[in-house]
């Protein structure tokens, strides 16, 4: 149980990390970019709120304590840096979140397998967004 605790706040320290990213980013973004890219990063802001909510909810419906301190990122005002750091965490949160449901089926937890699965549809999303806008991107 503590396992799957520690998952799913690792989980949570990620979705706020990704939080502040996009706000920050959005905030940043400079250039023509900026009239796009600062709606773009906004709107992705309401999938991650709402993964952390549901992490939250449920690490405590587990009798654990939902974790307040997110993790960090790289701050960079160049466009395409930024976008191929998005897509990095993306990526990573995607593999990160195909583990945890992994684990969360070993231990008997259907119902929160089922969901880390339809977060990784949301962050499937992100991703492929995040890939095609940088597809025109250049150096
Ligand atoms: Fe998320
Ligand atoms: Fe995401």
């Amino acid at each position: 149980m503590k396992e799957l605790i520690d998952a799913l706040n690792e989980d949570l320290a990620f979705e706020y990390s990704a939080i502040i990213q996009y706000i920050t980013y959005s905030a940043i973004v400079k250039g023509i970019s900026r009239l796009e890219l600062g709606e773009f990063f906004l709107k992705e802001i309401n999938d991650e709120l709402e993964h952390a909510k549901y992490l939250s909810n449920k690490i405590s419906a587990l009798g654990g304590t939902p974790i307040i301190e997110p993790k960090t990122f790289k701050i960079t005002e160049n466009v395409k840096e930024m976008l191929e750091e998005l897509l990095k965490a993306e990526e990573e949160t995607i593999e990160r979140y195909k583990r945890h449901s992994q684990l969360a089926e070993k231990l008997g937890y259907i119902d929160i397998k089922v969901q880390l699965e339809n977060i990784i549809l949301d962050e499937a999303k992100h991703r492929d967004e995040i890939k095609k806008i940088l597809h025109n991107i250049g150096g």
